[in-house]
């Protein structure tokens, strides 16, 4: 949406007030014994008071009602939403799915959250440790009901249409492409504009944060001014059919009635705030001499664990770069990792897999589970002439990698492709090089 404003920064300390309302941000103190314009004062807490400075996170905001007012929050079900990792019995296969199918308006409405769909993930939201991924597919606006997750932060990936992104520190555009991070218990809805499909991942416990650049520097990568987040923006109309707070909590869902709207914030200051991200501003690091660097040059985000290096799990993209790497086979290698892998694609053909897998798909490598290129990209790359070339212009892949050993829900095992079937077909074509014969003296 043209004409949105956004300030600037990954994680800083922000201010914002309404322009229809100078000088709503108190002045000097965070909880005056009255607020200017008669405003309620609220923290809203992203950490544990006492955590260290570094990772403290909380904003204040001032809104014309507080959200307390609300009716009991009662059961509410979903279909397909869940955090049981017990659904199936555990399949190290590896799984791809084609393009997660869109409702049709015109057959049923779907807002996004009666539109999510848990793919799989593993750990404990009561625990505060954990991921989930989840798959939304909807076509229709959310109207007067709004979702805030209780359980941890979401990082969401829109893959085919934008998504209007109305939270109570303000409104965000988020087109393909782009990324968008709604962090715990921060209440937003989303308005759609026909069919729309992206990716969720869900981290319990823990905030998303940048990488450390280690011996590449101060700058590279996701470079901190390039995080968008909104500004202060209120809706005061009266809902008088009520409006419906959606409140996943310990991984089901409650709803509860008020008779205003929760985007009722005039004005806010903090570090704790919803952020958006453009993939394309990713400043792309990589071999230049010979061989990979790991894939972990790629990473976005992460959300860390408390052991060091090792992260709960990161947002890792694969944008478009130059190749220049001499006497090296250039796609991914093959491999098995001691993470698990659930790969999607916003746009493009991914280098490494040819064929099957889709913009709107997916695919899940776990733990330890070999994977790597398919026949094809292996023959292609095996003898191809190596001068510097454009490498995956015009696609945009991503990892979710997660030091949890990820299970596949009831949904995502019904919706898979399962490999054993159809996909290891692509290196059956390896094991035609299978040469009894082979000697050293082969080389
Ligand atoms: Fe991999």
């Amino acid at each position: 949406m043209a004409g949105l404003q956004y300030l600037t920064g990954f994680g800083n300390e922000f201010a914002s007030e309404d322009l229809r309302c100078p000088g709503a941000l108190p002045d000097g103190q965070n909880n005056p014994q009255v607020c200017p314009y008669g405003l309620y004062a609220e923290q809203l807490s992203g950490s544990a008071f006492t955590c260290p400075r570094p990772a403290n996170k909380r904003s204040w905001l001032y809104r014309i009602l507080p959200s307390v007012c609300h009716k009991p929050f009662t059961a509410m079900h979903h279909d397909n939403l869940t955090d049981n990792w017990d659904e199936v019995e555990p399949d190290p296969n590896q799984l791809r799915w084609l393009p997660f199918i869109i409702p049709k308006a015109s057959e049923k409405k779907v807002d996004f959250v009666m539109g999510l769909h848990t793919v799989c993930g593993a750990g404990d939201a009561k625990a505060r440790n954990g991921i989930a991924i989840h798959i939304y597919t909807c076509n229709t606006s959310m109207i007067d009901r709004c979702f805030q997750n209780s359980d941890g932060d979401l990082l969401i990936v829109p893959q085919q249409g934008g998504i209007l992104v109305t939270t109570e520190f303000g409104k965000m555009m988020v087109e393909p492409n782009e990324i968008c991070v709604i962090q715990q218990g921060m209440r937003f809805s989303v308005d759609v504009y026909g069919e729309t499909r992206g990716y969720i991942l869900e981290v319990y416990g823990a905030h998303f944060e940048l990488p450390d650049l280690g011996p590449i520097g101060a700058n590279g990568l996701a470079n901190p001014r390039d995080f968008l987040v909104p500004v202060a923006w209120y809706d005061n109309h009266p809902v008088s059919s009520g409006y419906t707070i959606i409140n996943k909590y310990q991984g089901k869902l409650f709803s509860a009635q008020q008779d205003f709207s929760p985007f009722n914030v005039v004005a806010w200051h903090g570090n704790y705030t919803p952020y958006k991200y453009n993939l394309e501003n990713f400043m792309v690091i990589n071999s230049v001499a010979f061989d990979h660097a790991d894939p972990s040059i790629f990473t976005v985000l992460t959300a860390k664990s408390t052991r060091p290096g090792v992260a709960i799990a990161d947002f890792v993209i694969f944008p478009p770069r130059w190749g220049v790497a001499d006497h090296t086979f250039r796609p991914p290698y093959y491999h098995r990792n001691c993470m698990s892998e659930f790969m999607g694609l916003i746009r493009g053909h991914y280098e490494a897999k040819e064929e099957g897998f889709q913009p709107g798909g997916g695919s899940l490598h776990s733990m330890m589970t070999p994977h790597g290129p398919d026949a094809d990209c292996f023959e292609k790359n095996s003898s191809a002439i190596l001068k510097p070339e454009r490498v995956a212009e015009g696609t945009m892949a991503f990892m979710f990698e997660s030091s949890f050993s990820m299970a596949v829900t009831r949904w995502g095992l019904d919706t898979c492709q399962r490999l054993d079937k159809s996909y290891y077909k692509c290196w059956e074509q390896l094991k035609s090089h299978f040469n009894p014969n082979w000697r050293p003296s082969s080389k």
